[in-house]
């Protein structure tokens, strides 16, 4: 199985990322292939609606960092999107990368393929609704199926990975995909 991650945090070594390298360790145990981006190192312009990836080759006409991500989640069969919570959804450009799935409304290329949404905020899960409801309409539009989420209490930067518990649950998490 090809596990791709997404991280949308802007913290290098931030609670996302501590979290996601987890669940690919979880993965990796199996012998899975694990990649992983750091959304805030590739140029994402905004989605602004022209409505060529609807025809044709559904392909998008903005030509930035989102070319080369394209074909790696189209060969990846579980994808991790992992990001911060801030006010109660994703990180703007986790939601910049969202918005650029668009083309697979109409390929239908990510259909059939398993997501995972890793979390951390300071509040903790019970303020995840709006941003886990976010993706699980996501997946179901776009064909995806929902496979597990990590949902983890931390605030400063690293802090979960004193978390053992946490921790523990995003290995357990990527090892049993
Ligand atoms: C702009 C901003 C908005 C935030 N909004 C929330 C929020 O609505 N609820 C919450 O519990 N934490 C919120 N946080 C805290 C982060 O979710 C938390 O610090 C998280 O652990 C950061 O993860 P990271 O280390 O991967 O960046 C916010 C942080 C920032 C910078």
């Amino acid at each position: 199985m090809k596990v791709l991650a997404l991280i949308g945090s802007p913290r290098r070594g931030g609670n996302t990322e501590l979290l996601v390298d987890q669940i690919l360790r979880g993965c990796g145990s199996r012998g899975d292939g694990t990649e992983k981006l750091r959304l805030y190192d590739i140029g994402i312009e905004a989605c602004i609606d022209c409505r060529r990836c609807k025809k044709g080759d559904f392909s998008c006409a903005l030509m930035d960092g989102m070319q080369e991500v394209y074909p790696k989640l189209e060969e990846a069969d579980l994808i991790v999107f992992g990001t911060p919570i801030y006010w109660y959804g994703p990180t703007g450009k986790m939601k910049l990368f969202i918005d650029r799935l668009r083309p697979y409304i109409a390929s239908g290329k990510l259909r059939g393929k398993a997501g995972v949404v890793a979390a951390p905020s300071e509040e903790g899960p019970g303020c995840c609704g709006p941003l886990m409801e976010m993706f699980r309409m996501s997946f179901d539009y776009l064909g995806m199926e929902f496979a597990g989420s990590i949902l983890a209490r931390a605030y400063e930067k690293g802090e979960v990975g004193e978390d053992a518990e946490e921790m523990n649950r995003a290995y357990e998490l990527g090892r049993s995909l």
